[in-house]
C-alpha cells in the first residue's frame, strides 16, 4: 500500500512539504504498512542471527579523546543504543589513520587501545542481552576521510583527485599519491583485524559520502592506476576487500557502506549515466557490487549523496530548512527505490537501506512497508537512533512513541559540522545545551 496524499497531509512534516511540492505519484513510491510485526522477522547474516530488520546506522558522536580512545560518553551512547534492541548496530566511522580523521575527536583503534574497544564491545553486548535477551550484530565502520579530513579541527584535505567543482581557493590540497593509496589496503586490513580481535561481528569498508574511497569511484580525471577506467577507479576498494578478507577469519562479516549514486550534478559523480552525469544510472554500482560479492562482501549498506555537497540527497530533511536542490519526498523515494533495485539485483546479499529518519513520526510505518514489500532486508535508522535510542524495542512491542521521534531538523549534523559533540538537540539535554551555547555565540 502506498501512503496517499491524505496520509501525508496528516503529519506536520508532510503538510509542510506538500505546500511547496507538486505531488507526483509516478515519481513517488513511499511504502507503508501498519503491521510493524514484519520488522520482527529474524535474518541470518553469515551464520549470525539478526533478531529483527532494524539497523541502527553509523552516526559519529565526536566524543573520542584526542588519541581516538572511546570515552565515558562513547560508552554511554553505545550502551543506550545497544539496549534499544536493533538487529544490527553499526558503529560509526573509525579512522584508519590519524591524518584521515574527520575531526579531532574521531575514534581510532590500534594495538595500544585494543583493550578499550574490547571493553566497549563486552559492555554493549552485556547491556543488550540483559535488556532484550539478544545482542545486535555489531559492525564497525572503517574510514579515511580524504577530502574531508580535519584531524586537528581544521580542514587538511587529502584528495583522490583535484576537482574544480569542489576545491576551495583558500585550502591547501594534498593529492593522495599512488604510493599512498597502495599502502591503504594493508592499513585497512590491520584495522579490520583489530576490530575482529575487539569482538566486533563485522567490519565495514566505508565507500560513501564523498570520503576518499568514495571520491575515487568517480576519479575520471585522475592519472595512473587509480583513475579514469572503471577498473582503476574501483581498484582501491577491491584491493582493500582482498586484504581485509585475508586478514579476517571466516566468521567475520565483511561489509561495505556504498554510495550507489552521488548526485553531485558535476562530471565527477558515481552512479550516473556515462554520457549524461545528470542522469541516475546504477549500471556501474551494480557491476562493482557483483565484484565485491565475488571478493567476499557479506552485507551491503546502500546510501547516496554527501553531507558536505548535497545533504538533501543523502539525508532528506524537513522541507523549508535549506532544501534548495530537490525536495525531501522525491529524495527519500530515490534512496528507498535505489536500495530496492540493488536488493532485487542481489537477492542473496543482505542489504540495509538509508534515509528513513526523514519520515519522522511515520518512519516506523514506512519501515514496515519496506520489509512487507520486500524492498530491502534491513531498514537503516540514522538520526532517529540519536533521537530515540529505544526505537527498535518500542516498535517491536507496538509502543512507538511519536513524541520521541526524530524531527529531521538535522541539528545533530550542525553539531558534527562544527566539530562539537553530536547527538539529538531536540530529545537529549546534553546536546541541546551544546547547540544552544553554540548558536548563542
Ligand atoms: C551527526 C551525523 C553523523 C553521521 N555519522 C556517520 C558515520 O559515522 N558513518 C556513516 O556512514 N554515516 C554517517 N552519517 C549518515 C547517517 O548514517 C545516515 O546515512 C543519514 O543520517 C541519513 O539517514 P537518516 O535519515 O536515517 O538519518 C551521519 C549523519 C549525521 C547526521
Amino acid at each position: 500500500m502506498e501512503i496517499n496524499k491524505a496520509d501525508f497531509c496528516n503529519t506536520e512534516l508532510f503538510a509542510d512539504v506538500l505546500k511547496n511540492t507538486p505531488f507526483s505519484p509516478p515519481l513517488l513510491h513511499l511504502p507503508y504498512c501498519e503491521d510493524t510485526d514484519v520488522l520482527a522477522r529474524e535474518k541470518n547474516i553469515k551464520g549470525k542471527t539478526a533478531h529483527n530488520r532494524i539497523c541502527y546506522q553509523p552516526m559519529e558522536g565526536q566524543d573520542a579523546d584526542e588519541n581516538g580512545n572511546p570515552t565515558d560518553l562513547t560508552f554511554e551512547r553505545y550502551e543506550r543504543l545497544a539496549k534499544g534492541g536493533a538487529g544490527i548496530l553499526w558503529f560509526e566511522a573509525v579512522s584508519v589513520l590519524p591524518e584521515g580523521r574527520s575531526n579531532a575527536h574521531q575514534l581510532m583503534i590500534n594495538e595500544n587501545n585494543l583493550d578499550k574497544y574490547k571493553k566497549l564491545v563486552e559492555s554493549v553486548k552485556e547491556k543488550s542481552l540483559k535488556e532484550n535477551g539478544y545482542a545486535p550484530i555489531f559492525v564497525l565502520q572503517l574510514n579515511h576521510s580524504g577530502r574531508y579530513s580535519k584531524p586537528c579541527g581544521v580542514p587538511s584535505p587529502i584528495v583522490g583527485m583535484r576537482n574544480s567543482f569542489f576545491d576551495k581557493p583558500d585550502l591547501c590540497y594534498t593529492l593522495a599519491s599512488d604510493e599512498y593509496l597502495k599502502r591503504l589496503p594493508e592499513v585497512f586490513a590491520e584495522n579490520a583485524y583489530l576490530c575482529e580481535k575487539a569482538g566486533f561481528d563485522g567490519v565495514d569498508i566505508k565507500c560513501c559520502h564523498g570520503y576518499l574511497y568514495s571520491e575515487l569511484l568517480s576519479a575520471y580525471d585522475r592519472e595512473g592506476v587509480y583513475g579514469t577506467s572503471f577498473e582503476n577507479r574501483t581498484r582501491l576498494l577491491c584491493d582493500t576487500f582482498r586484504a581485509c578478507k585475508s586478514a579476517l577469519s571466516n566468521d567475520t562479516v565483511l561489509a561495505c557502506r556504498l554510495n550507489i549514486y552521488d548526485g553531485y550534478n558535476t562530471p565527477y559523480s558515481f552512479g550516473t549515466d556515462s554520457n549524461d552525469y545528470t542522469k541516475y544510472d546504477l549500471d556501474e554500482p551494480k557491476k562493482l557490487i557483483e565484484i565485491l560479492v565475488s571478493l567476499g562482501l557479506d552485507l551491503l549498506n546502500v546510501t547516496m549523496g554527501s553531507p558536505y555537497v548535497n545533504p538533501d540527497v543523502s539525508r532528506p530533511y524537513k522541507a523549508g530548512i535549506d532544501m534548495p536542490k530537490t525536495n525531501a519526498l522525491s529524495a527519500l523515494s530515490r534512496l528507498f527505490e535505489g536500495a530496492c533495485e540493488i536488493h532485487k539485483a542481489f537477492p542473496k546479499l543482505p542489504v540495509v537501506n538509508t534515509g528513513v529518519s526523514g519520515l519522522c513520526a511515520k518512519a516506523h510505518l514506512a519501515a514496515a512497508g519496506m520489509i512487507n514489500d520486500d524492498m530491502t532486508d534491513f531498514v537503516g535508522f540514522g538520526r532517529m537512533n540519536f533521537a530515540y535510542p529505544d526505537l527498535a524495542k518500542d516498535i517491536l512491542s507496538n509502543k512507538f512513541d511519536a513524541k520521541q521521534a526524530c524531527v529531521a531538523c538535522s541539528g545533530c549534523s550542525t553539531l558534527k559540522k562544527n566539530g562539537l559533540l553530536s547527538g539529538c538537540i531536540i530529545r537529549n539535554k546534553l546536546y541541546r545545551d551544546i547547540y544552544k551555547e553554540f548558536t548563542s555565540k
